[in-house]
């Protein structure tokens, strides 16, 4: 059945984002301060509560779902809920974006509870920019973690870069050749200016999709491809590979008028837009009504009439967005 849910500028909603946690075994810098203050655990809602959000979104024709955080693999028993949303008469796209580290351990659970694709932030091949970017991380449980995902047939194992200059656009094609030689798909990304990162200066690291693509283009020429994933990427394919190079471009190709997305935070506040604050407190509905669904579900349509046109984001101003990437999962 074609989606009930459209917004007053026309744009069909079928696509739900979940972050199950805002916490997370990395701090990247373009994605948290150094000394972030997570939600208390009790604000979050549980899964079970999750879970009837999503059969409702699915019931009015969402068809895809991607699981984020923080990092969503930290989230205490979230295999529970893989299982039951793979079990989801209508949801067609089961998707998950991680950072890696927890799939050496769950991307065999994963694949059976029905997830279709894993999203994978990597944005530099060597360990120690690795550390740099993340401030903690060990990149080997990253790099071990792909390989565990693409021993299990997903229908793909995706990366996603964001690029920065002076941090790592000299390692563009590089990251062309790990994707190449694995038959992965990839995702370059521009930097997006959501909470305050004290040291982090955005404005100095931008680097638009158009110079990755020159870049790139040095080396392989790229046809484009109408080729879409739900998402906002625009995708490119190179002779002699199964690899699709895609790009996401919230300043320099804006796609908000494209825009077929909701986001629900872990602590349930329904977010219509990622660079704007217009939300429904979900989980005040779900929790005033137990066990009857009519009022979540009005929630949820009623919600779609505060959905804004898009984002304003400008890297050389300071944000304007206060609430950090992590929040939301992007
Ligand atoms: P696919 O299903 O593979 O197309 O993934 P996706 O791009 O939908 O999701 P992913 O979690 O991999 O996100 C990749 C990047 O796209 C992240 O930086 C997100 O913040 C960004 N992104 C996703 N949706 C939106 C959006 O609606 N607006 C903006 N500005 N960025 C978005
Ligand atoms: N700008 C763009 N992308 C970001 N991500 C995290 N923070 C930012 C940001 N400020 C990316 C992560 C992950 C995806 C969900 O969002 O690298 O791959
Ligand atoms: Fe963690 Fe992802 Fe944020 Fe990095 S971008 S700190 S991996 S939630």
């Amino acid at each position: 059945p074609p989606t009930t849910l459209v917004d007053k500028f026309g744009r069909q909603i079928n696509y739900l984002r979940i972050s199950v946690t805002d916490r997370c075994d990395l701090r990247c810098v373009y994605c948290m301060s150094e000394d972030m203050q997570f939600m208390p655990r009790a604000k979050l809602l549980t899964l079970e509560e999750i879970a009837r959000i999503a059969q409702q979104y699915v019931d009015m024709g969402v068809t895809k779902i991607r699981i984020t955080g923080g990092e969503p693999l930290t989230r205490r028993n979230v295999m529970k809920l893989f299982n039951d949303l793979g079990a989801m008469e209508g949801l067609e796209d089961l998707t998950v974006t991680t950072n890696g580290t927890l799939l050496t351990k769950y991307a065999a659970e994963l694949k059976s509870a029905g997830v279709t694709r894993i999203n994978v932030s990597l944005d530099t091949l060597q360990a120690d920019r690795f550390k740099a970017i993340t401030r903690i991380g060990d990149i080997q449980k990253t790099l071990d973690g792909i390989d565990a995902a693409l021993t299990q047939g997903f229908k793909s194992v995706k990366i996603n870069a964001v690029i920065m200059k002076n941090h790592n656009d000299d390692e563009i094609l590089d990251l062309i050749e790990y994707v190449r030689e694995r038959d992965m798909d990839i995702s370059f990304i521009e930097e997006m200016p959501l909470g305050d990162m004290g040291e982090h200066d955005r404005d100095k690291s931008y680097c638009s999709s158009d110079l990755v693509q020159k870049t790139i283009e040095e080396r392989y020429p790229l046809m484009a491809t109408p080729e879409k994933t739900g998402g906002p990427s625009r995708y490119f394919r190179m002779n002699e590979s199964l690899s699709r190079i895609g790009f996401i471009s919230p300043h320099s190709h804006n796609f908000c008028d494209d825009c077929n997305r909701v986001r629900l935070t872990a602590e349930g506040r329904l977010l219509l837009c990622l660079g704007q604050e217009h939300s429904v407190d979900f989980r005040a509905v779900v929790r005033a009504n137990p066990t009857d669904d009519t009022a979540l579900r009005k929630a949820i349509i009623g919600s779609l009439a505060i959905k804004p046109k898009g984002h304003d984001f400008d890297v050389t101003v300071k944000p304007i967005i206060m609430r950090h990437m992590s929040a939301t999962g992007g």
